[in-house]
């Protein structure tokens, strides 16, 4: 059997209900950890953590843009693992594809007070939580393709990925001194129930959208991909990696389209 890496270790993974999320409780629980899911959708929640089993994954209802409720389930983990080594600060909602022309503020509010204001709450709760106990933690967020080049989502997600790498960096700054690792993950399109809404498509039609733009060939991006990428973050074996923004699209952030000429 292949070596556990995360045995023994307590996480929180917030909008893991669905998705990425909801993926990665699987691996993180087959890799040894004890899971809180945290997520707006309950009933949702409480399915991947039924299937997944109750003796290793909890669920704990928590809307992100409310402060109070990122403090409560921290509280309720360290109350009920006793640790919390790894907060995988993983929700995020599209925003509309809307025009600069037509923007709709309130909901650039929306979508800022989420992925970003939303992963600053998850981190502060966390850091203080492993500060306190001089737990030398790992925490994650997913950032997006979004967050390094435009032109592929729309502003309010583009603006607010781009700001929650600056919060990554920014935060490992400081908590490098307690030994806490801060990182992204930023992946490329997966068609998760997000990207399906974001672009009113099915599954078959985001992949093959995906594979049509991708840089790679002959692979589709899935969850398990992120998940694996997550679990590394969470693990030993990135044991000295913060600040690091982790890309995982296959080379099309890198590249330029502007000579095809070359291209086979
Ligand atoms: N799917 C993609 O193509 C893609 C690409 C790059 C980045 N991402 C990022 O990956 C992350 C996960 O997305 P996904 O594709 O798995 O989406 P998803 O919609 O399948 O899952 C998102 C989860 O977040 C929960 N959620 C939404 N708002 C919340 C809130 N305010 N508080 C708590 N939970 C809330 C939802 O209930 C859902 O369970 C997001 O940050 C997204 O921006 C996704």
């Amino acid at each position: 059997m292949s070596k556990r890496r995360l045995e023994g270790k307590v996480a929180i993974i917030t909008g893991a209900a669905s998705g990425i999320g909801a993926e990665t409780v699987k691996t993180f629980v087959e890799n040894g950890a004890f899971v809180v899911i945290a997520d707006v959708n309950d009933e949702l929640g409480h399915q991947v953590a039924n299937s997944i089993g109750l003796e290793k994954v909890s669920y704990h209802h928590c809307d992100v843009r409310n402060e109070k409720q990122v403090e409560e389930v921290v509280a309720f983990t360290l109350e009920k693992y006793g640790s919390l080594d790894i907060m995988f600060s993983n929700v995020g909602v599209p925003g509309p594809l809307a025009s600069i022309l037509e923007f709709d503020l309130n909901k650039f509010d929306n979508t800022m007070a989420v992925n970003v204001r939303g992963s600053a709450a998850t981190i502060k709760h966390a850091a203080r939580a492993m500060v306190e106990r001089k737990i030398r933690g790992s925490i994650i967020c997913t950032a997006s393709v979004a967050g390094s080049v435009a032109g592929c989502a729309g502003h309010d997600y583009t603006s607010s990925k781009h700001g929650l790498i600056g919060l990554v960096r920014s935060t490992c700054s400081e908590l490098g001194a307690y030994g806490i690792r801060v990182n992204s993950i930023s992946p490329y399109a997966v068609a998760t129930p997000l990207a399906c809404r974001g672009l009113d498509m099915k599954v078959s039609e985001v992949e093959a959208i995906g594979n049509d733009y991708a840089n790679l060939k002959g692979i589709t991006l899935k969850t398990t991909h992120i998940a694996e990428t997550a679990l590394f973050l969470a693990s030993d074996e990135s044991a000295y990696i913060s600040g690091h923004n982790l890309v995982v699209d296959g080379g099309f952030s890198v590249i330029n389209q502007c000579l095809p000429s070359i291209k086979k």
